[in-house]
């Protein structure tokens, strides 16, 4: 582990943050595809391939998930952040659920940024690939189909859609679209370098299993693997699901493949904490990008970035305790409504401080906000400290 001089300022917020926030009795403060590409420092491209509802050790046990994990590196210690499905989604693109609990219709304010707002300010281009959508920027609730009247799309899978910032603005949502155009882009050579991947509910195990998810994927990423096209530009794929089956652990087998895994790594294990804010942490310290000033700060990049970014992976104090398995309050919450939550507008992350625009929207109401960079992001058990008079 490195430590340097930007991990150290972090560090001091944080025991500042820990100061501040034990006197409200919180504990856990442990520490367009035109575009060009823009260099990152341990990948070019990123990939995301969401599956759904499985447990860790049944994934573990698929044939086709082992054998994938073979050409990959297996993150041991990788968690959803609660259930059920729609949150997570949210939480990988927003660094935030908002207290969501159920996988309804829902919008997130208009001034809330997501990972989109930081690819963009770097000139980055990005694309979600949505199996059977039924068109580009479709903004419903799903898409059945006609024939069979069967899931194909639904919303609570698609994260993006799901934020205002993006779904209202007509050219972002012209990448939201259907999988087939994820052949057509890459045979054109034009694959955005962030990509959102999410397989209809047949593909994805929602209405199957994990056996079907592990043929599906195997069948869909061994032959992409091998083709130039795609796994150029020292590409990364995440191969993860959005949850397991409601356990208290959420504990979910992640597999990440591609040409930017270095060769000695390749079969073998990370057992460091991660979860889905990790991967947003990830994209961050790899383009050196700003941050959403959520929960993301505090998520560890993984391991083998984080070697090439000097970014520290720390470790949770212990992990059997961790039950991110019930969403806290927050504005979308049904049980227990609180305030729409203000980002920490004065976290700096390795060097990475928090993305201009967010600052400018939210800095006046930074003595509210309950992000304090913590590692283990809370739970129902763990809410967001809230400061006295907010
Ligand atoms: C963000 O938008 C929501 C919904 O329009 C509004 O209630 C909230 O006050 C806004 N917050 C800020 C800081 O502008
Ligand atoms: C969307 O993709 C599905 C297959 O995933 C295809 O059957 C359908 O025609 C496509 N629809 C549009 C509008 O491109
Ligand atoms: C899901 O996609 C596959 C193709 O990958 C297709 O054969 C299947 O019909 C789709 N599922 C549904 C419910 O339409
Ligand atoms: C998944 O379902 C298929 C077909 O029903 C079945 O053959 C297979 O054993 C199931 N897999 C698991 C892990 O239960
Ligand atoms: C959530 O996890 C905690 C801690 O592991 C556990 O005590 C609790 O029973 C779980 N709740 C549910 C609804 O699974």
């Amino acid at each position: 582990m490195r430590l340097t001089l930007s991990a150290v300022s972090l560090l001091g917020f944080l025991l500042a943050a820990q100061a501040s926030s034990d006197n409200h009795g919180h504990k856990d403060a442990s520490c367009g595809s035109s575009k060009k590409i823009v260099k990152g420092k341990a990948f070019d491209r990123i990939i995301q391939v969401w599956l759904e509802n499985t447990d860790f050790e049944a994934a573990h046990a698929d044939p086709n998930l082992q054998a994938l994990a073979k050409e990959g590196l297996t993150l041991s210690n990788y968690f959803g952040v609660t259930h059920p499905s729609e949150p997570n989604y949210v939480a990988s693109v927003g660094g935030e659920y908002f207290g969501i609990n159920n996988d309804n219709l829902f919008r997130v304010p208009r001034n809330v940024s997501t990972v989109v707002d930081l690819l963009e300010d770097k000139g980055m281009s990005w694309a979600e690939y949505q199996e059977d959508m039924p068109s580009t920027g479709f903004d419903g609730f799903e898409f059945r189909n006609p024939t069979t009247g069967a899931n194909d799309y639904v919303r609570k899978h698609n994260p993006l859609i799901i934020f205002d910032s993006v779904a209202s603005d007509p050219s972002r949502a012209a990448n939201i679209k259907n999988f087939t155009l994820f052949e057509k882009d890459l045979a054109a050579n034009q694959l955005p370098q962030w990509i959102f991947i999410t397989p209809n509910m047949t593909n994805d195990g929602h209405d199957t299993n994990v056996t079907f998810a592990g043929t599906w994927s195997r069948g869909f990423l061994e032959p992409l693997l091998k083709n130039p096209h795609f796994n150029d530009h020292k590409t990364l794929v995440i191969l993860t699901f959005d949850e397991n089956e409601g356990g208290a652990h959420n504990r979910i087998f992640t597999i990440l493949l591609g040409g930017a895994i270095p060769k000695e790594m390749i079969g073998q294990v990370d057992d460091s904490f991660y979860d889905h804010y990790s991967t947003i942490a990830t994209v961050e310290a790899n383009w050196d990008l700003h941050t959403l000033g959520r929960w993301d700060v505090g998520a560890n990049v993984f391991d083998f970035v984080a070697e090439k970014t000097g970014d520290v992976t720390r470790t949770p104090e212990n992990i059997d305790t961790i039950g991110l398995n019930v969403s806290y309050p927050g504005i979308f919450n049904t049980g227990h409504l609180a305030k729409q939550p203000v980002p920490n507008t004065k976290l700096v992350v390795n060097g990475r401080t928090v993305l201009p625009a967010i600052q400018k929207e939210w800095e006046s109401q930074v003595e509210c906000t309950g992000y304090f960079g913590q590692l283990v992001p809370p739970s129902a058990l763990t809410p967001p400290p809230v400061p006295s008079g907010c």
